[in-house]
């Protein structure tokens, strides 16, 4: 029988087209077709969960009180993992008792956050590039979502000073994300400092997604939200387990921050959710206790490929610059074809898989991201076969 006559919620068709549809659609073409494609697309981690993590989660499953539905707020041990790795990391003291709330995986946390504080018609400020739960939350709750356009001659930072007085006044919450997905921006201490005076000013919500702040390289060193003074007043910081620790499968991650923020978050939720698997909240208790050691690593893999795949594009043609942060390079089009258009053709020609940049909204029209998710010998396959297809940044303007 067709249901054509059962209708989604109009809430679903506030949604903008969801780009990756159709490149998922070719992909799996290409692959019936039997092209060994090189997907360098997602923000998959490659590599494998650390030994010590996959431990201490197989020891969790063998007792029977974690079987069990898990408490809403999260472990009282998790919850102070997350609190001591804070105050290690950040310098920042934080109350394991409402101040740290354990997710399922952070991209639920960031969406069910705007279920949770926006209302239909409330403004949200989201910048143009952004990861698209930053934006989507946002739209599924009802929110006239105000972009912030991201410019590459302004580093890809958010122009606070262009921002409308009206708009600013009438803002509820502003999401950002330094270092950034999909521009592999950092953003100085300065520009946080600048973003909560902003919103202490405004009386907006601050929402910071830390995603990749362990993925930095060359000693630099990001910025935690809740370093600067007066932030917590009105913030909140998010932190997956999927990137630094190879955990994306796993789902887990955790917010901090504000607490009467996060106890919002935290009513919802416990109306939709049962919480995370306790054994997964052991498993990332152990990620978080990981000696140094093992970060040592995982940043040298990503920068070892950053410095691979930009000195191979720069032999043809691309002037990317060294990123200090992320698993990311964000790689102009070639001029005069569009994103979408140059990831299809990449992917037809060479069975290289890149993101478009508009996926990111309309601010990532022009661009490309590339995931630094293959070793180095992999990566360097990808640049034989663009240049064996002549695919260059210089070639593509003359031709
Ligand atoms: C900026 C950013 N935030 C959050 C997430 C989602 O992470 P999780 O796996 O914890 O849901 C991603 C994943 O790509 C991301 O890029």
């Amino acid at each position: 029988m067709k249901l054509d006559w059962i209708s989604p919620a109009d809430r679903l068709s506030a949604l903008p087209p969801y780009v990756f549809a159709r490149l998922d659609e070719l992909k799996a073409r290409a692959r019936e077709q039997g092209l060994d494609l090189i997907d360098l697309g997602m923000g998959n981690p490659d590599g494998p969960t650390p030994q010590p993590v996959v431990e201490a989660a197989m020891e969790a499953l063998q007792n029977p009180a974690n079987h069990g539905y898990p408490p809403f707020e999260g472990t009282a041990n998790f919850r102070k993992a997350i609190t001591d790795w804070y105050a290690r990391r950040y310098g920042v003291q934080l109350d394991p008792d409402g101040e740290a709330l354990p997710l399922l995986g952070s991209k639920e946390g960031l969406t069910h956050l705007s279920f949770a504080y926006v209302n239909p018609g409330d403004v949200v400020l989201v910048p143009s590039p952004a990861y698209p739960a930053h934006f989507r939350g946002p739209a599924i709750a009802g929110g006239d979502i105000y972009p912030l356009l991201l410019k590459p001659e302004n580093n890809w930072l958010i122009d606070l000073a262009a921002i409308p007085e009206e708009v600013a006044r009438r803002a509820k919450i502003l999401y950002f994300n330094y270092p950034s997905n999909p521009t592999a921006a950092t953003a100085p201490r300065e520009f946080f400092e600048d973003v909560v005076a902003f919103a202490r000013q405004h009386q907006i919500l601050l929402v910071h997604d830390q995603a990749y702040a362990e993925l930095a390289f060359d000693g630099y060193q990001p910025t935690s939200l809740l370093e600067i003074p007066g932030a917590k007043e009105i913030g909140v910081e998010f932190h997956t387990m999927s990137k630094t620790y190879n955990m994306a499968g796993w789902r887990v991650g955790f917010v901090v921050g504000n607490r009467h923020i996060i106890q919002g978050l935290r009513t919802l939720k416990t109306n939709l959710d049962y919480g995370l698997f306790s054994v997964l909240q052991t498993a990332a208790e152990t990620a978080l206790q990981l000696p140094d050691v093992y970060l040592h690593e995982v940043q040298e893999r990503y920068r070892t490929r950053r410095d691979f795949l930009i000195r191979g594009l720069g032999e043809l043609g691309w002037n990317v610059p060294k990123t200090l942060a992320t698993m990311y390079l964000w790689v102009p089009c070639p001029p005069g074809i569009g994103s979408t258009d140059f990831a299809l053709h990449l992917l037809g020609e060479t069975g290289v898989v890149v993101t478009p940049g508009n996926a990111f909204g309309e601010g990532g029209e022009g661009y490309v991201r590339i995931s630094l998710i293959a070793e180095c010998d992999r990566l360097g396959e990808a640049l034989r076969r663009m240049k064996d297809e002549g695919i260059h940044y210089k070639a593509w303007q003359s031709g």
